[in-house]
């Protein structure tokens, strides 16, 4: 079974009494290696599909540790002046070059605090920009022009993410980043999980129904013609879509129709086909419904529209 936890491990008393920390679903294996990784003085990459859980597991982590969390989008624009900082034009012309009128970026920022940098799609940053990353990881400081040397505190720590699936403006990082950062790899959870996860986002649902939404949403990641499936995001939208639409037609959320209509708005944008399928998405998310849900019910056996129990709607075969 999937159990829900915040942060296992040696320090599990070290949450302090009213400390809200994100929970975390499983990932025990994956939570002890980056605290291990992170007490050893290790910077660290997370390496895995969306939505998997990384930037999750790295709030909590940081959290349970009372660190100082610096959050970095990663993307073309990362220029290393917006990372690093820069001084105010307006407060030079007064003040002239100093430490007053540099208006830190988030680096400058997370190396004086000593915070953990979370850097999000670090492959979709600039090589100028890694290169200062790499600098910093080499030298454990940073050099200013006008401005001097910023030491890294202590705990400054680097934890990039990134996926390996999204080829759409990623490059392959160097093996120069690689050679500096320990790496840990996050696949998709478990199905348990997963059903931990929704649970925990859209509480208090018939648990047979979302075990087959998280089945379904499963069911894209090993489909022949789609190339990229959906995360469990996808599956939490699906099972909010569903309630909230449910509640405007006056049916139950296991309503069969309902729960297609979310599956398609939820699903259809998410799962990527191959480049050789000739269907469309909405085809390929209706057939992994019906496999899930059944077909069609017919309007005279049961539609649903007058459902007053907790069935899955439509006469489906079993689920997961
Ligand atoms: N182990 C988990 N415990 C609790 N919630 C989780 C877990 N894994 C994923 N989630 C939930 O799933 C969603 C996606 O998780 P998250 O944003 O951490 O993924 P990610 O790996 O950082 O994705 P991306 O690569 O797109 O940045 C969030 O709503 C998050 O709360
Ligand atoms: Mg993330």
């Amino acid at each position: 079974m999937s159990q829900l936890s915040t942060l296992p491990g040696p320090d599990a008393t070290a949450s302090g009494p009213g400390d809200p920390v994100t929970p975390v679903v499983g990932r025990a294996r994956e939570v002890e290696l980056l605290v291990a990784a992170l007490d050893s003085g290790a910077h660290v990459v997370l390496e895995g599909p969306p939505g998997t859980g990384k930037t999750t597991l790295l709030r909590a982590v940081a959290e349970q540790a009372h660190s100082a969390f610096v959050f970095v989008e990663g993307n073309a624009e990362l220029t290393p002046a917006r990372l690093i900082g820069h001084f105010d034009p307006a407060q030079v012309l007064e003040h002239g070059y100093g430490p007053e009128t540099f208006v830190d970026g988030p680096l400058v920022e997370a190396l004086r605090l000593g915070a953990l940098l979370y850097v999000e799609e670090v492959n979709r940053i600039p090589e100028e920009t890694l290169n200062v990353l790499i600098t910093v990881m080499s030298e454990g400081e940073l050099h200013v022009p006008r401005l001097g040397r910023v030491a890294a505190a202590r705990d400054f720590r680097l934890v990039a993410a990134m996926n390996p699936f999204d080829a759409v403006g990623t490059a392959r990082i160097s093996s120069a980043v690689y050679d500096r950062v320990c790496r840990i790899t996050m696949g998709y959870q478990g199905a348990d999980d997963e059903a931990a996860i929704v649970d925990l986002k859209a509480p208090d649902l018939d648990g047979g129904w979302r075990t087959r939404v998280v089945a379904l949403v499963r069911s894209t990641r090993g489909h022949t013609d789609v190339r990229v499936g959906s995360s469990v995001r996808g599956a939490i939208d699906l099972t909010r879509l569903a309630v909230s639409l449910a509640r405007r037609r006056g049916v139950a959320a296991t309503d069969w129709h309902v729960g297609l209509d979310a599956a398609l708005v939820a699903l259809s944008g998410r799962i990527r086909l191959t480049e050789s399928c000739t269907r469309t998405p909405e085809a390929v998310v209706r057939e992994l419904y019906e496999a899930q849900f059944g077909a069609e019910p017919t309007p005279d056996t049961d539609d649903d529209t007058d459902d007053d129990s907790d069935d899955e709607g439509g006469g489906a075969p079993g689920g997961a």
